[in-house]
Order: structure tokens, then sequence, then C-alpha cells
């Protein structure tokens, strides 16, 4: 990667009485950054941003996202185009690469990844030792955490191809450990992926076909899971995104950073929203009941907040809420779901909170969460593995993140610090005189 910030300015800070000079560095679109990198040697004090709300951990030339504007690019595509005209497969050779593939590019790619989706046989016994009642994301996060035991000769962050073969590894195999989670969830045999089946073709089959009867997959089930992956894959430097990063700034091996970023989406005010979202509109029951729930996300003493609503970034429609809301319509009508009492609740409470002066003013709009739990149960997975198939896609974008930090030529081990305010320098009081 080659760094591309230009300086735009100087920043003049004084403090202690010491005025000094900070430059002002510009990208190609977004807000400018004060680049502090000699601030604490100049001046002797820190910044202070906990939660990163006007930081910017790094440079990345990956995913932009124009909070206000509700704009989400890969690349420069933007998502609704990707999502109407990409398979997940393209847009994953995009996020890593850069570019879209040519047909020769694609296919190679594209083969590639399918004839990595077996497991080493020998970690399906790490399954078996699982509870059965286990949570799929605590069996995604030991089982690609253990992928480093079996993997050693794709584990040196400092050889491109041994970076390269693991993270087609990571992405081909993340659609078998996934499924396998959800059919040991459910005491069926596990399936083998079929390497003449496209991606997502492959995933839905590992996880509904069962050995007694044929599988066909259907077309438009599959193209919607593929649209949801897209959806899902990247989004520049969010919770776990930034937990890959950090890991993977003291050159732990692909799997583990994989594995931590897993663990940080798993909570629901990250990843675990589509979860959380959808056993909230479950909650609710019925659309009379949405007034007692706006009341309690408003109520400042009730810890209670509307899941699938708000966003650090977007203060605008979530880009992808959009193309989520359509593909669950399409998915309800392929599948014939009518009058769904959650999607009514669902319709109705977004039409109500985008009118509420409470959630207008702090610019609370659905966020993608909120739809793609309707979807996903639609298609037959259980609300636990709502934030594995949410794993699966971001899968690709924190191994393009990862690849694009280690090949940062400003790269380094990620250290913040801190304000301290707690007891200053004493001495030790023995038992007696306490
Ligand atoms: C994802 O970072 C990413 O890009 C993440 C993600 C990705 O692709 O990686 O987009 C995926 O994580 C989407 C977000 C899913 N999370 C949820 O849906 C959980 C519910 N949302 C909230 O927890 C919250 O909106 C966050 C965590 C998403 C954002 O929180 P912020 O930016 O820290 O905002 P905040 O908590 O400071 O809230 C600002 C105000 C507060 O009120 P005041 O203290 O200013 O009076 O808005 C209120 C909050 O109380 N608020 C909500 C609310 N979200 C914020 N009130 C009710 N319901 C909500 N959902």
């Amino acid at each position: 990667m080659e760094n591309k910030t230009q300086q735009a300015g100087t920043a003049q800070l004084t403090i202690n009485g010491k005025t000094i000079d900070l430059p002002v560095l510009k990208g190609s679109i977004g807000p400018d950054v004060v680049d502090i990198r000699t601030l604490y040697k100049q001046a002797g004090v820190f910044t202070f941003d906990p939660g990163f709300t006007s930081t910017a951990s790094c440079e990345s030339q990956i995913t932009y996202i124009d909070g206000d504007e509700g704009t989400l690019l890969y690349r420069g595509y933007s998502i609704d185009d990707l999502a109407d005209n990409a398979s997940f497969m393209e847009v994953a050779y995009l996020l890593l690469n850069g570019e879209l593939p040519t047909q020769d590019e694609y296919a190679e790619f594209d083969t590639t990844i399918r004839n990595h989706t077996m497991l080493h046989d020998q970690v399906d016994h790490f399954f078996r030792g699982y509870r059965r009642d286990a949570h799929p994301m605590a069996v995604m996060v030991g089982t690609v955490g253990a992928l480093s035991a079996f993997y050693h000769d794709s584990t040196d962050i400092n050889d491109a191809r041994a970076r390269e073969i693991s993270a087609y590894r990571m992405i081909a195999k993340m659609p078998t450990i996934a499924a396998r989670a959800y059919k040991y969830s459910v005491g069926q045999p596990f399936v083998w992926p079929q390497n003449d089946l496209d991606y997502s073709s492959n995933f839905l089959r590992m996880c509904f076909a069962v050995p007694t009867e044929p599988y066909k997959v259907s077309k438009t089930l599959a193209r919607a899971m593929d649209k949801i992956f897209i959806l899902h894959a990247d989004h520049e430097q969010n919770a776990s995104t930034s937990t890959v990063r950090l890991s993977g700034s003291s050159g732990a091996n692909p799997f583990a950073c994989i594995a931590a970023g897993i663990a940080s989406l798993w909570g629901p005010a990250h990843g675990g929203a589509n979860e959380a979202a959808l056993n909230m509109l479950e909650q609710i029951g019925s659309v009379d009941r949405i007034p007692e729930f706006i009341a309690k996300a408003k109520d400042k003493n009730d810890p209670f907040r509307l899941m699938g609503f708000g966003h650090r970034v977007y203060k605008n429609y979530d880009p992808r809420a959009k193309v989520m809301r359509e593909a669950c319509h399409e998915v309800l009508d392929e599948l014939g779901v009518k009058n769904d009492p959650t999607l009514a609740v669902a319709m109705e409470l977004e039409k109500i909170a985008l009118s509420d002066e409470y959630f207008v003013e702090k610019k609370l709009y659905p966020n993608i969460d909120f739809y793609s739990g309707i979807t996903l149960r639609a298609m037959g997975f259980p609300t636990e593995m709502f934030t594995v198939l949410f794993a699966l896609a971001r899968t690709v974008g924190w191994i393009a993140q990862w690849q694009e930090m280690i090949a940062d030529p400003s790269q380094k081990i990620g250290r913040p610090r801190q304000v301290f305010t707690g007891a200053e320098k004493r001495g030790y009081v023995a038992f007696d005189k306490r």
C-alpha cells in the first residue's frame, strides 16, 4: 500500500503557553485530519477521545462512508450498485485487490475459493466438544481461533504468499464452519461443501440439506443470501475491524486476528444487533404495543434502546437498510410469507420512529440490522445464527483491512495512552496499621 495523504495546511495549537504547528492532511474524499503524531513530543500532552468519535486510526483505500449523505462505497463503487449487479465473490475480489475482476481474474479467484472450502478432518472434533446449546458465535470464536493450530504453513505474516493463502482459507472456510455450527446446534449431520456450487448456494446447502432427500437451492434465496453478504462485507473502521487491525498490529497470525474480530462483532451494540433487533420486534409483538416501547427508548432512566436503530456514523438513513428492506420483501414473496406479524411491527415501528421528533432530532434511522433479522428468520435461520452470518460476510472486509494494515509503510503496533485519575504514588501500609 502506498500512503497517499497530502498536506492541506497547518493547524496551530497553543497549550501551556506554547504554540505548536500540526500538519493538516487530506485524503481523496472525506474530512481532513490533523496529524498529531508529534503532539506528545512537542507539547507533552495526549489527545482524549474515548470511543474514537473524532479519531482517524489509519489511512485506508478500501471503504468510504459519508454519514450525512448516507453513502457507502467499496473501493469507489456504491453499495446499491454492487448489491444490484455484482456477486459476493466479485465484491470479495474488489475489496481484496482494489479493482473489479476481469472474467479471467474472477474465474481464477472463484475456483481457488471453491477449492479451499473443506476443513481439516480433525477440526470436526472441535464441534463435538461444545454443548449442543452453545451460542454459535462462541463456536465461531473458538473454532476460527483454533485454525492457527492446523494451518501452520500460512501464519507467517511477513510472507506475502502465506498471507494470500490464509486469506483464501479464511474466506473459503467460514461458510463451512458457520454451517457446521448451525448443524451441530440442531443435531443434524454435517454436510460437506460441493465445489460445483457458488458461494451462497454452497452455504445454504450446507445449512439446510439433509441426507434423506435431495436439496435444491432456490436461486432467489441464493441471490438474496449473496446480496446480504455484500451488504455486510466491510464498513471502514468499525469496532470489529479496529479489533482485527489492533490484533494484527502486534504481528498475531490472521486466524487469531479474525477470531478477535468475531468476538468484538458479537456485542449487541455492533453485529449482535440483528439478533437483538428481531428479539425486540418479537417482544413488541403487535403494532399497538409500539408506543410503549418508543416511550422506553426515550426514557433516559431506561437502558432500553431500539435495536436496529441509530449508528455512530450514519446520521441519515443507512444505505444498506434500504437494500436490506428490498431483499426482505423479495425473500418473503419467494417464500409466500404473507402478513408476517413481525414485519408488520417493523414497518410500523420504522414509520412511527421516522416521524417522531426524538428520533429525528437524534438522527436515529434504521440501520442494516433492522430488517436483516426478519429476512434471515424467513430463510430458516434461528436468531442465534444472525451474527454468525454477519461474521461470515465481514471476514472478507476484515481480511482486506488486515492485509492493508500489514502493507502500510506507516504502520506501527497500536498502543494508545490514557488520562490517569487513579492514586498517586504512596507507601505500603502494614496490616496492623490499616
Ligand atoms: C452495526 O460501526 C459500524 O459501522 C457498525 C456496523 C458495521 O457494519 O460494522 O454498521 C454494524 O453495528 C450497526 C449498529 C447496530 N447497533 C444497534 O442497532 C444497537 C442500537 N443502536 C445504539 O446502541 C447506538 O445507536 C449505536 C451503538 C449504534 C451508536 O451509538 P453512538 O454513536 O455511540 O451514539 P450514542 O450512544 O452516543 O447515542 C446518541 C444519542 C444518545 O442520547 P443522548 O445521550 O445524546 O441523550 O442517541 C440515543 C442515545 O441515548 N440513542 C438511542 C439509540 N441509539 C442512540 N436511543 C434509542 N434507541 C437507539 N437505538
